[in-house]
């Protein structure tokens, strides 16, 4: 993407919102990010001086600003003040854009009196509108029209194809929660002399997140989606962590694996991770085997997978059982029941020992950012995202118990940020040996 106004500057993007919008602004900063590479000036509020002159400097430093106007932002002292910044900068510079984006949840208008003071700033400016559920790619590129943007090609469709908005987003959030729920075990095994596999590794943020701090002698991530790769490259890659685009159940896959070993010079790896892999794959046991011959005598297999019968809920309300069955439907969820057939496959590719040594993420105890990242891994808005995506095996039923959900959506958060449901979700982690 480019600007098309020449200058020096930081950020394509400054993002004023409110902390409380969050959840409709993140999604769109971030396929704005990974889908198109525009860098985005994105910072929850924080009231420290010198988090004020950070605002001031990224505005400046940003070839647009791009507002999100909702009931809460239109009545922040922030977001006023960033308006004000922007509007007394862009009186010297020409080049400079402000781009208002209207996120009323009720479809209120800007001439709604709630929008005074917005008005007062932005009146002779153009509003975009975004209605809740309208696809992000459309609203994105109004945003670029509007800060007069080009998009070189179509990175967000190709990227779709295998990895939709909705299922980085909800990564997104599952990475954060989980993080934790495997670290001891990457504590306990890796050596400074380790060699680590991550199989279908995404962009690399859950191994990285797993190694962080953690010394060790190598890294190998190998995905089928070149995107997610390169971004994987992009942020992680260095001399001791490489990245390749191949099919995991294909012949070229034992290739890459043999030439990474060879060029080491090692007998196989220390350890060879897999997360949330097994339960898209037609063919579980022929990957388990070819691993097994890559993975050294003494080594470890991890394996993460999730199982929707260890999904427990309380109070039982249907709402949840439809978010589940909401999910099972989604051409990107994979065998709903995997994690249970886990041990069966491993003793079919002929591993000896295997421990189920963790069962289940539950709420209780989490802080609350945690307990969110929780929640947002099956019930946040992109359960809605997938709907347009087309990601459903059933459209018409899926689509009918999205509405009952939705309906239902608010009343079931709000009990659950008063802390009166108990959710755990079905991860499980097994440690197995060859
Ligand atoms: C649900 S994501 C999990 C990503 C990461 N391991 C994590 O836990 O965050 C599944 C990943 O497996 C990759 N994948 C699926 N089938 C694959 C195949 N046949 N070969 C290589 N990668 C594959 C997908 O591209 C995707 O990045």
């Amino acid at each position: 993407m480019t600007a098309k106004s020449d200058g020096e500057r930081d950020y394509d993007f400054f993002i004023s919102f409110s902390n409380q919008d969050l959840g409709v602004v993140q999604p769109v900063v971030q396929a704005m990010d990974e889908q198109y590479g525009a860098t985005c000036w994105f910072q929850e509020k924080d009231s420290r001086a010198e988090f004020v002159d950070a605002i001031m400097s990224g505005i400046e430093h940003a070839g647009a600003f791009v507002v999100f106007i909702s009931p809460h932002s239109a009545n922040s002292y922030f977001v006023l003040n960033e308006i004000n910044h922007a509007v007394e900068w862009k009186l010297e510079h020409e080049d400079f854009k402000i781009v208002p984006v209207l996120i009323d949840p009720d479809g209120r208008d800007i001439s709604d009196p709630v929008y005074k003071r917005v008005r007062f700033y932005l009146g002779r400016l153009n509003i975009t509108f975004y209605k809740r559920g309208e696809p992000l790619e459309e609203l994105i590129r109004k945003i670029f029209d509007q800060a007069e943007y080009e998009v070189k090609g179509d990175t967000l469709r190709q990227s779709l194809y295998h990895h939709s908005l909705s299922e980085s987003v909800r990564l997104r959030a599952q990475n954060e929660i989980l993080r934790d729920f495997s670290h001891e075990f990457f504590q306990k095994y890796v050596t400074a002399e380790s060699y680590i596999l991550d199989v279908g590794c995404a962009d690399g943020e859950n191994i990285a997140l797993r190694l962080n701090g953690l010394q060790y002698a190598g890294l190998l991530g190998v995905d089928i989606d070149g995107g997610q790769t390169e971004r994987a490259a992009a942020a992680h890659g260095s001399d001791k962590n490489e990245f390749r685009t191949c099919d995991i159940l294909s012949d070229e896959f034992d290739d890459v694996l043999s030439d990474y070993t060879d060029e080491k010079d090692i007998k196989g790896f220390d350890i060879i991770h897999i997360s949330a892999v097994l339960l898209h794959l037609s063919d579980p046991v022929k990957l388990l085997r070819v691993l097994r011959r890559f993975l050294k005598k003494n080594g470890y297999l991890f394996i993460q997978d999730e199982d929707d019968g260890a999904n427990l809920v309380y109070p039982e309300y249907k709402f949840f059982n439809r978010a589940f069955d909401i999910w099972a439907d989604s051409k990107e969820s994979g065998d709903r029941h995997c994690g249970r057939k886990i041990p069966s496959y491993l003793s079919a590719a002929g591993y000896k020992s295997c421990v189920l040594a963790k069962c289940g993420v539950s709420d209780v105890g989490l802080e609350s950012g945690m307990r969110t990242a929780l929640w947002d891994i099956y019930f946040n808005y992109h359960l809605w995202l997938a709907a347009e995506e087309n990601m459903f095996y059933n459209p018409v039923k899926t689509n009918r118990m999205i509405e009952e959900y939705k309906a239902e959506y608010d009343a079931r958060k709000e009990e659950y940020d008063e802390g009166k449901i108990f959710l755990q979700l079905g991860f499980l982690f097994f440690v197995a040996k060859k």
